[in-house]
């Protein structure tokens, strides 16, 4: 087996460390690099040199640098993880391509702008580069075992998938990406949402909105729907409704009313074991060597990831709009970030002075 040699981008503070604000999901990446049979990571950069520095030897990594595209030059890793916030996920993503590495995992959000996330995606296409995204949920036990009951029928045939959480941009990528997950990757067709953005809002530095809905169709008729912030609750995570039944993940709880069932059941599997998110990231490192190796797509692929992010921006755009987007969604800002710069939506507006949550 030959060895591949990865390189980490944006190291932050462990979380471990007193005083950290942020998540440092860096330590994560190394980690699942480190457990991956046949890989071995040879430097990190950081602009923060107290990171950079304190990340190296933390895992023993023989170098480190201040200048991620020094680091790039000089290592010429097979395997780039960008663990930076969302603005620089492009800029990097598109670089690391051009100066010739085999894969990219990048972590999610995309980007802030739909064009952003497309050029990374097609960057990589047109390059033969591996681009992966982290929606490491996809790999935790309990949502497995969500989309495998829907599978096997437990609740007849599947209508409608739900979710709920903070908002569309930051955790909603997750929450999109499991609905997507859940339909088994069938595409979307169309997407009609709304936000509101009465008080400002941001998530790793990109404004998004308060509060937010959206209704969406897959090609194999089955609808979606998620709401976001302020009251957003459908009271689980995540909902599957069948014809005969429905299915709710209750992280770490998942829960049926089934064919025969009376009442809400908790369903108990022999690998039921919380392993959590962030170990969940090893396993979405470990499935994207395999994928290196094998040239089979990885789960967290660059595709699926487009997937969920066009029904983030397809519901803002949908919300400018005043109208259903069709897919495949041909737009390039952040509608969001566009209505706001104008004025059509956000704290400016005087209707929404001293409105209440
Ligand atoms: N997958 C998940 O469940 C999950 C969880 C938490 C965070 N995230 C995502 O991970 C990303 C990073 O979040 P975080 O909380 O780890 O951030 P962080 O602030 O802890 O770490 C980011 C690091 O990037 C460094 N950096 C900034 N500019 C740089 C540059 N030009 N070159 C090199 N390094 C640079 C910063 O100094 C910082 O150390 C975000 O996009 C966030 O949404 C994902």
């Amino acid at each position: 087996m030959t060895e591949l040699r990865a390189v980490i981008i944006g190291c932050g503070k462990s979380t471990r460390t007193a005083g950290a604000k942020e998540h440092g999901i860096s330590h994560c990446h190394v980690q699942g690099y480190q457990a991956t049979e046949g890989c071995r990571v040879t430097a990190c950069a950081d602009i923060v040199e107290d990171y950079a520095a304190s990340y190296a030897a933390l895992y023993g990594l023989p170098r480190y640098y201040l200048d991620y595209r020094e680091m790039i030059a000089a290592e010429k890793p097979d395997i780039v993880s960008v663990c930076t916030w969302p603005h620089l996920h492009a800029e990097m993503v598109i670089h690391c391509a051009k100066a010739g590495v085999r894969a990219i995992h990048c972590e999610k959000p995309m980007a802030p702008t739909f064009g952003e996330a497309r050029r990374m995606k097609e960057t990589c296409d047109e390059l033969g580069v591996q681009l992966t995204f982290n929606h490491q949920r996809r790999f935790e036990p309990q949502y497995r075992m969500v989309r495998e009951l829907a599978n096997r029928g437990v609740v007849g045939k599947v209508l409608r998938i739900e979710a709920a959480c903070g908002d569309m941009f930051d955790w909603g990528t997750h929450w999109f990406d499991m609905v997507n997950f859940y339909n088994n990757d069938v595409p979307a067709e169309w997407v009609i949402g709304q936000i509101d953005c009465r008080t400002e809002n941001k998530v790793f530095g990109v404004p998004i909105e308060n509060q937010g809905i959206a209704s969406f169709r897959y090609a194999n008729g089955v609808y979606g729907f998620f709401v976001s912030g302020y009251g957003a609750t459908i009271w689980a995570e995540h909902r599957i409704l069948g014809t005969d039944g429905i299915i709710e993940a209750h992280m770490p709880v998942v829960k049926v009313r089934g064919k025969g069932d009376t009442e809400m059941r908790t369903v108990t599997f022999p690998e039921q074991k919380n392993i959590g998110a962030w170990s969940a990231i090893t396993f979405g490192i470990w499935d994207l060597v395999h994928g290196l190796r094998t040239g089979r797509e990885p789960e967290l692929s660059a595709r699926k990831a487009l997937a969920g992010t066009q029904l983030i921006f397809g519901a803002y755009e949908s919300s400018r709009r005043r109208a259903r987007v069709e897919f495949p969604l041909e737009i390039d800002d952040n509608p969001l970030h566009s209505m706001m710069a104008s004025g059509e939506i956000g704290p400016k507006r005087s209707e929404h002075a001293n409105v209440k949550k």
